[in-house]
């Protein structure tokens, strides 16, 4: 059974969708510890009350981010993971950590990539006048918000939409395809390989899954 690891910031409702897929049997993994580098993180809660185990590690307790990023190395270590799954872990990480967990770290950003990488993406995309907006889970490189994408998943954009409508309307699919990711990867589906995607050995395109 594949032991996932997954790092949060925040509310954690991607963390839950992953929880509730699980407790379906329908993670092919199990989430064996949540670390969030926020002790007020409400995700934390809900791990909890899954019963899983939960770490904060602080970057304020650290002086710069290569010893924080160190620190949280050896916290996830602990737990031998099969995959490290980033659900709004809202931290920039180092190359060495980044190499560490090659090929086998996901993180969900919530922009059609490579379109509006960053922060406050919703806005982003509604201030560019765009008609379609989304989610994109892609494998974790040394290039920030640019991995190869697994997965997207697009929404419109309506004329009276705000950043928080739009928002609200990406995370219904944030929750779909974030736990279907990491199935396929749980599964041994899902491969990266020199930087290209790989699902049941054949190679992803730039967007990702595209259907059948
Ligand atoms: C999600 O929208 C996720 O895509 C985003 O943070 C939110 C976390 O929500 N992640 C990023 O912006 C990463 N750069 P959640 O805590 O409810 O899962």
């Amino acid at each position: 059974m594949s032991r996932i690891v997954v790092l949060i910031s925040g509310s954690g409702s991607n963390l839950q969708a992953l929880l509730d897929q699980s407790a379906a049997g329908q993670l092919g993994g199990q989430v064996t510890a949540v670390i969030s580098n926020k002790a007020e993180a409400y995700g934390l809660e809900r791990a909890r009350n899954a019963g899983i185990a939960t770490h904060v590690v602080s970057n304020r307790d650290y002086a710069d981010r290569a010893s924080f990023d160190a620190a949280l190395m050896q916290v996830i270590d602990r737990y031998e993971p099969t995959l490290v799954v980033l659900a709004g872990f809202m931290r920039i990480l180092t190359p060495e950590f980044v190499r560490h967990y090659q090929g086998r770290m996901l993180n969900i950003h919530p922009s059609l990539l490579p379109r509006h990488q960053g922060l406050h993406t919703h806005q982003k995309a509604i201030d560019a006048g765009d008609k379609e907006h989304g989610c994109s889970v892609h494998f974790v490189t040394e290039e920030l918000d640019g991995g190869p994408v697994v997965l997207q998943a697009r929404v419109p954009v309506f004329a009276e939409d705000d950043a928080t409508a739009v928002a609200e309307r990406v995370l219904v699919q944030e929750h779909a395809i974030y736990p279907l990711t990491v199935r396929w990867f749980c599964d041994g589906r899902l491969v990266m390989q020199q930087g290209k995607v790989y699902l049941d050995g054949a190679q992803l395109p730039a967007q990702g899954y595209a259907g059948e």
